[in-house]
């Protein structure tokens, strides 16, 4: 678990395994509401996440994961960083019409990560 200056416990991430994926089963299964979207990816705000773990076999990509799973090392910081910046999302929207192209590609942060905004569905 890692823990954040003023925040909560961060038990499940969205890694790079989301971007140009974008499937948006999580967002359909979370109790909570706690997922946010920008352009091509979505991000778990760790202080509103309850741990319930109903989102992760969800992920047809496989993005989600507990932040202690080996490789998640930097991806509580950024889905803490960006979960406060971007908008919430609480309805699923359209995947990408390529997403099943993007699923298991390697690299896709340094490549692909976007800052443009989403459609997020309320
Ligand atoms: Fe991304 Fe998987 Fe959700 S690809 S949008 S974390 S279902």
């Amino acid at each position: 678990m890692t823990l954040f200056a003023g925040s909560a416990q961060c038990p499940y991430v969205v890694n790079e395994a989301c971007i140009k994926c974008k499937y948006m089963d999580c967002v359909e299964v979370s109790p909570v509401d706690c997922f946010y979207e920008r352009e091509n990816m979505l991000v778990i705000h760790p202080d509103e996440c309850i741990d319930c773990g109903v989102c992760e076999p969800e992920c047809p990509a496989e993005a989600i994961v507990p932040d202690t799973a080996p490789g998640a090392e930097s991806w509580p910081q950024h889905n803490h960083t960006y979960s406060t910046e971007w908008p919430n999302i609480t309805r699923k929207g359209t995947p990408p019409a390529d997403a099943d192209e993007w699923k298991g590609v390697a690299e896709k942060f340094s490549r692909f990560f976007s800052t443009k905004p989403g459609e997020a569905k309320r």
